[in-house]
């Protein structure tokens, strides 16, 4: 067995919204996974790779001091611990390196539902109540407003309730933790979805290379999942019209058929579903014998 200093350590969330998700795309890539008894823990068995189960908000941070190779965790929680480090005087010892389309959310500022919003502006001399301080003040200073900052390690929702905010600053998904607390969203500050990040330190040429294989990976596994194969029958004059209405296709791979010269078999992967008016367009141009099958690996 390689020593562990061979092996690559990526930091996951333990428990949370990004959890499953994380774990379930490294097993696309390949990776089989065992869990410790302590559960803190996941042992790649066929790749030299382990997951390391840990608070989201403790990922940037393992990821910059070097304890994790690899980070899987929210551009919210990476650009947070940025901004504080900045403000520390430090620069941040890791770097993003993929998107993982994920766990989208977005940063938003909110106030009670029933309460006139006018702005921006509205927020001078107010309250707000956040986990996410160092990206409201940004937010805040490049705005020039002045307000305050209240810090909510969690549950910053019932803020305003409690009487100890006007306004919150928090993460919105689906929207329903607002409405069930009588809040509407204004103002986003960011853009969230999870993505992978990587230490500065230097990899050894070997654990490099295995991360890039990784990440060549990952990409693979984000492409199949919108693309469909698609085969058809076609007269060889409708080639041209066909083409230009196969979703997201690179050139098609076009089959003379046995015994019937004026028709082709087309074969293409299409990079976006394919749906049934798509289908219903070609065949009226003059397809037929249609078939729409999913993809379950692709390498470019
Ligand atoms: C966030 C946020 C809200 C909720 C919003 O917390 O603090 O409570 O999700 O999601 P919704 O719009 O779908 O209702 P999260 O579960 O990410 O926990 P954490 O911030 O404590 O890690
Ligand atoms: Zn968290």
């Amino acid at each position: 067995m390689e020593s562990s200093q061979q092996r690559i350590k990526i930091a996951v969330q333990k428990t949370g919204r990004l959890t499953e998700h994380s774990q379930d795309m490294l097993e696309r890539c390949g990776l089989k996974l065992t869990r410790s008894k302590d559960r803190l823990f996941c042992y790649g068995e066929n790749m030299p790779i382990d997951l390391l189960l840990v608070r989201d908000d403790d990922i940037p941070g393992l990821v910059s001091e070097d304890v994790c190779d690899l980070g899987i965790v929210g551009l919210n929680v990476v650009e947070e611990k940025r901004l504080e480090l900045e403000a520390a005087g430090q620069n941040a010892m890791f770097k993003q390196v993929f998107a993982l389309d994920f766990g989208h959310c977005r940063l938003a500022l909110a106030g009670p539902a029933d309460a006139e919003y006018g702005g921006i502006s509205s927020l001078e001399n107010k309250r707000i109540a956040t986990s996410y301080v160092h990206l409201l003040n940004n937010f805040l200073n490049s705005n020039s407003i002045r307000a305050e900052t209240v810090y909510f390690s969690g549950a910053v929702e019932i803020a305003p309730k409690l009487g100890k905010a006007d306004y919150i600053c928090d993460l919105v998904s689906t929207g329903s933790t607002l409405e069930a607390n009588g809040m509407q969203q204004h103002d986003v500050l960011l853009e969230s979805e999870a993505v992978v990040i990587q230490t500065r330190a230097p990899l050894s040429d070997e654990k490099q290379a295995l991360v890039s294989r990784l990440l060549q990976r990952l990409d693979g596994v984000l492409q199949v999942r919108e693309s469909k194969y698609i085969m058809l029958h076609a007269p060889r004059s409708a080639l041209p019209r066909i083409r230009d209405l196969l979703p997201g296709s690179e050139a098609p791979t076009v089959v003379p058929l046995e015994g019937t010269p004026e028709k082709v078999a087309i074969h293409a992967v299409c990079r976006e579903n394919v749906f049934w008016e798509t289908l219903e367009n070609l065949k009226a141009a003059g397809a037929s014998s249609l078939l729409v099958l999913p993809v379950e690996k692709m390498l470019a």
